[in-house]
């Protein structure tokens, strides 16, 4: 799952409707600027949807990512060392987590997930390819502080963060959760975190529509998800797809705009979109080497080292949790 921020054990109505998707969706429709928050993009048909536009040719950042791990290997190795557990938040990904295991020779695996069935499946997948390897999923929000297996407690950790999942929240709820994941590593761990680099919005927004119209049906998904889920009757064929460069904040947004004027109910409430007026579905905030490291400081962790791709798309970052210290 890559972004489940926030999400506590699911609670459901008499008809078996998640109670916060309703709440959120209701509320976010309610707004002067309707937006739905992004983490309701994956039901299992988005979750499928998003591994899709990992393979497109125009979504770059798991390529440049995993290429980082490819190349960057053996210096991650030396900043890391051997015989940390490493701890990822998420259930870890088929092709970016043996990377990172291959490369420094841990000494037990502790896998972070809310959804707890996809977390056991991949970490028996994982516990396959590396047989020795102590294995220790824990289901759990990792928005908040984590315990962490009573047999990794002596062991120096890594939490491990991959795919620029931070740029999908505002500043706000990354620091809140940079800092949960000090206070779940505890003082002298490390961090190694993906984070997206802004660039040229050509090459953003091609990320982000696709010509092959993948990431319109993941966005256009949601929708079907509100209708389906909330007794909505929102009219699809009026929604387009956008990906909108915001430079003020460094991101790309996805939203659904009304291509013309539209009148639909959710969940017995009633809502209008004017022409040109959209549905915000999701944020994917950029950095550059400055940002990232005032984000990584603001939440608690100190920049070590800093990897770049060969065409310096993305970067992977290097973090330590030091005691804090009196500054001037
Ligand atoms: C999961 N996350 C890092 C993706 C991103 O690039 O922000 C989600 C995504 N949305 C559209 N394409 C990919």
């Amino acid at each position: 799952m890559p972004y489940e921020p926030g999400l506590a054990l699911v609670e459901r109505d008499e008809d078996g409707v998640d109670t916060a998707f309703r709440a959120d969706v209701l509320d976010g429709l309610a707004q002067a600027h309707k937006a739905i928050p992004a983490r309701w993009l994956y039901d299992d048909v988005g979750s499928q949807l998003f591994e899709d536009i990992t393979q497109l040719p125009e979504y770059y950042p798991t390529r440049s990512e995993t290429e980082i791990l490819k190349a960057r290997a053996n210096a991650i190795a030396e900043a890391v060392g051997r015989g940390r557990a490493v701890v990822e938040f998420g259930s870890g990904s088929s092709v970016k987590t043996p990377l990172l295991l291959e490369a420094i020779d841990p000494a037990a695996y502790v896998p972070l997930d809310i959804a707890g069935d996809f977390l056991r499946a991949s970490a028996k997948e994982l516990g396959k390819k590396f047989p020795g390897l102590p294995v220790h999923p824990v289901e759990a929000d990792f928005m908040r502080r984590v315990e962490l297996p009573k047999a990794i407690e002596a062991m120096p950790k890594l939490g491990f963060f991959p795919g620029s999942t931070i740029g999908n929240m505002v500043a706000r709820t990354a620091v809140d959760l940079l800092r949960s994941m000090r206070e779940t590593l505890g003082v002298g761990a490390q961090l190694l975190i993906g984070m997206d680099l802004i660039k040229d919005s050509n090459v953003l927004e091609a990320a982000y529509d696709d010509a092959a119209g993948i990431t319109a049906e993941f966005n256009r998904n949601l929708v079907r998800r509100v209708n389906r889920q909330l007794k909505g009757d929102i009219p699809l064929e009026a929604l387009r797809h956008e990906a909108r460069w915001n430079d003020e904040h460094a991101r790309i947004e996805m939203h659904l705009v009304a291509e013309r004027p539209v009148a639909f109910s959710v969940a017995g409430k009633s809502f209008a979109l004017a022409e040109g007026e959209s549905i915000h579905t999701e944020n994917s905030h950029k950095f550059s080497r400055r940002t990232s490291y005032m984000l990584l400081l603001a939440g608690g962790w100190e920049p070590q080292a800093r990897w770049l791709d060969s065409e310096e798309r993305f970067s992977l970052l290097l973090a330590e949790a030091k005691a804090p210290r009196n500054a001037p």
